[in-house]
């Protein structure tokens, strides 16, 4: 199988997390394996990692990619948010290192089969992991409008969020929406023609596979005490490519690196909470431009890093 993926800001990454001998790594986005193939040769001889993928092709093209390394690469087909449980089952306790790669690999918008892409027309699906039953075919034919019309406003700052939910209601009142073509054909009927460069279907699009995929439930869920994974001074590195994620990321290592959430203006300490972690980035690191001439998907990614205390 060919696997299409360009690994984003590599370097910046190798460089917070520090990869090292006899230390162990989580990759929970192992995608191709190109972040994680940089961990293994920083880490020889003896550095581990436990890369998680919940989509079958990545962890095949991974394992394939990333063969010479033996059993320094332990690998599971699972959601991140599943790495506690995986963790204890093959007896690690705690980590040096957390690596997230979040979205899509370019794999999942090239291979056009798998409804990603509105180049291609395929029965409208996207899902990352084909184990799950809800794919966008149902978002679209059974969401209740108010839904649809939610899900394109928050997760596609789609403007004209209403009016592309009734139009879609209207048409699948008619006959059920079948294809990515049949969705970006109608889209583009009512959000209007190509805005700059941008297809005006591309929102839609990147609204509903952040809903099929759960993409902010599970990062919400990953980030509420992932600190408790690391070991003191592991440290965790994400990137984004999708500006609610990167808030998310951003609040979440701002609260760790308080000593006290309490309310403002408390006088006396009763939140319990500690700092649990440093920030290593105070603001997001970016691509290079160089990096985005060579691969232009890079240009949305936003990478932020933080250090357990
Ligand atoms: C951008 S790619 C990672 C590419 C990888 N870093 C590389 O360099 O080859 C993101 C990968 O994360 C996976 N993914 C996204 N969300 C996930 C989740 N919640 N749990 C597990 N895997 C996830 C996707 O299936 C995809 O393969």
């Amino acid at each position: 199988m060919v696997y299409a993926h360009a690994s984003v800001m590599v370097q910046e990454v190798m460089e917070l997390l520090k990869p090292e001998s006899h230390k162990k790594y989580i990759d929970g986005t192992l995608g191709g394996g190109g972040h994680t193939e940089q961990i293994l040769a920083l880490s020889s001889p003896d550095g581990m990692v436990l890369g998680l993928d919940w989509d079958d092709e990545a962890i095949a093209a991974a394992q394939e990619r990333l063969r010479r390394f033996g059993d320094r690469l332990v690998t599971r087909r699972a959601a991140f948010t599943e790495v506690k449980e995986i963790l204890k089952e093959i007896g690690w306790d705690k980590v040096d290192g957390i690596f997230l790669d979040l979205g899509l690999s370019s794999h999942h918008i090239e291979s056009g089969e798998r409804g990603f892409s509105f180049q291609v027309e395929t029965r409208l699906d996207m899902r990352m992991d084909r184990r799950q039953s809800l794919d966008a075919y149902q978002v679209v034919n059974t969401f209740p409008v108010s839904e649809l019309e939610r899900i394109l406003r928050e997760y596609g700052e789609e403007p004209r969020a209403r009016r592309v939910a009734l139009s879609i209601d209207a048409q699948r009142r008619r006959k059920r929406v079948e294809t990515t073509r049949d969705l970006a054909d109608l889209v583009a009927r009512v959000a209007g023609r190509k805005r700059g460069r941008m297809h005006p279907a591309t929102r839609t699009f990147q609204a509903l596979r952040i809903a099929v995929n759960r993409e902010l439930e599970n990062l919400t869920g990953f980030l509420e005490d992932a600190y408790e994974l690391l070991h003191s001074k592991g440290r965790v590195v994400i990137i984004s490519f999708h500006s609610l994620e990167d808030r998310l990321v951003k609040k979440a290592f701002r609260k760790w690196n308080q000593s006290c959430i309490c309310p403002p203006k408390t006088i006396l300490c009763r939140c319990g909470w500690s700092q649990k972690a440093r920030l290593l980035t105070s603001r997001p690191l970016f691509p290079s431009q160089g990096e985005i001439w060579l691969n232009p998907r890079a240009r949305s990614a936003k990478l932020r890093a933080a250090e357990r205390v």
